[in-house]
């Protein structure tokens, strides 16, 4: 077994997992169009292996994606149920972009009262060392969130804390930001979180914002938040411009190092989810595209 997998026993996580992959990609017209936003490559996979692998080295294997509504057969087409990987898949339709945190609600009966992961389909988090702090949020109460400074936070919802790291304000892309600190795609709620999400209302732009939903907690329960370490990486693919940036981070990376990111199969071998016959036979169909010669590499 090599080093970094995570043993198995440590992986029973009572959290499940949303994967949120709806909206109408419009930054992204005339591409996304006809193609789900999520589905879009960035460099040599498709969008939403990123969060999907993202949710595995956290230690999830049950998860929920939601989908807008034309494209749930794209996506099903794509990662079926999940049991090729070990993973427990399931599929869901927000009929309109109403906001993030409505991805609660459509994911409640999903959760049956469990607490969660959220990740955006278009968020791409590399070099996070996950195991260290996340699975302790298994038994989480209240809400977690990421913290990772950029160079303009106003894009963003934006996080407020002082020097022992208790959050004093969270704003939705403020003009005038409060600090540098943006709050990544990457949410953790305790067992209460679908039903407080069900009852807030909506935002001044008509949806129902996560930013509010993170307020709530930061009000009335707790409301805790990890800085980013200075090595890893955060980057979302909202724009034609974050797409390119994002495929050439990944091939550079990939080239020099030798290493993927975003790999489904290889996240789900690590974690222990399909031993390496398993990984050499998913390899076999993926070897024209050189993915899968990757794959045989590392059980080689
Ligand atoms: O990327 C992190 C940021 O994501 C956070 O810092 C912000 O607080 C949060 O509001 C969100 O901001 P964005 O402007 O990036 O949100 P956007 O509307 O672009 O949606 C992000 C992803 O979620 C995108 O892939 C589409 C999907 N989505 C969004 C909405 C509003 C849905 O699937 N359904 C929705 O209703």
């Amino acid at each position: 077994m090599a080093p970094d997998r995570i043993p198995a026993d440590q992986y029973a996580a009572p959290m499940r997992g949303i994967l949120l992959a709806g909206g109408t990609g419009s930054r992204l017209w005339p591409m996304t169009r006809s193609v789900s936003k999520q589905l879009m490559p960035i460099y040599d996979k498709p969008m939403i292996f990123y969060p999907l692998s993202t949710l595995i080295s956290i230690g999830i294997r049950e998860i929920l994606v939601i989908t807008a509504p034309a494209d749930q057969d794209p996506f099903a087409r794509l990662l079926g149920d999940g049991s090729q990987w070990g993973l427990r898949l399931s599929y869901a339709v927000q009929p309109r972009p109403d906001g993030i945190a409505q991805a609660l609600v459509i994911g409640e009966d999903f959760l049956g009262g469990r607490g969660c992961a959220l990740i955006l389909g278009d968020n791409l988090f590399h070099g996070m060392n996950f195991g260290s702090w996340a699975r302790s949020d298994m038994e989480l109460s209240g809400a977690h969130v990421l913290a990772c400074p950029v160079a303009r936070p106003s894009a963003y919802g934006v996080v407020e804390f002082d020097a022992d790291g208790r959050v004093l304000t969270l704003e939705e892309k403020p003009a005038r930001p409060r600090s540098r600190y943006a709050v990544p795609g990457l949410y953790f709620y305790d067992s209460e979180g679908a039903k407080i999400a069900k009852s807030l209302p909506r935002g001044a732009r008509g949806e129902f914002e996560i930013t509010a939903l993170n307020e709530y907690y930061l009000r009335e329960r707790s409301l805790r938040v990890t800085v980013m370490d200075r090595g890893s990486v955060w980057l979302d693919t909202g724009t034609v411009a974050d797409l390119a940036r994002a495929a050439e981070y990944v091939r550079v990376v990939e080239e020099r190092q030798g290493v993927k990111i975003g790999c489904v199969e290889e996240a789900a071998w690590r974690a222990g989810l399909i031993d390496d016959a398993h990984l050499r036979r998913l390899a076999e169909p993926l070897l024209s595209s050189g993915y899968g010669d990757y794959l045989l590499r590392l059980v080689d």
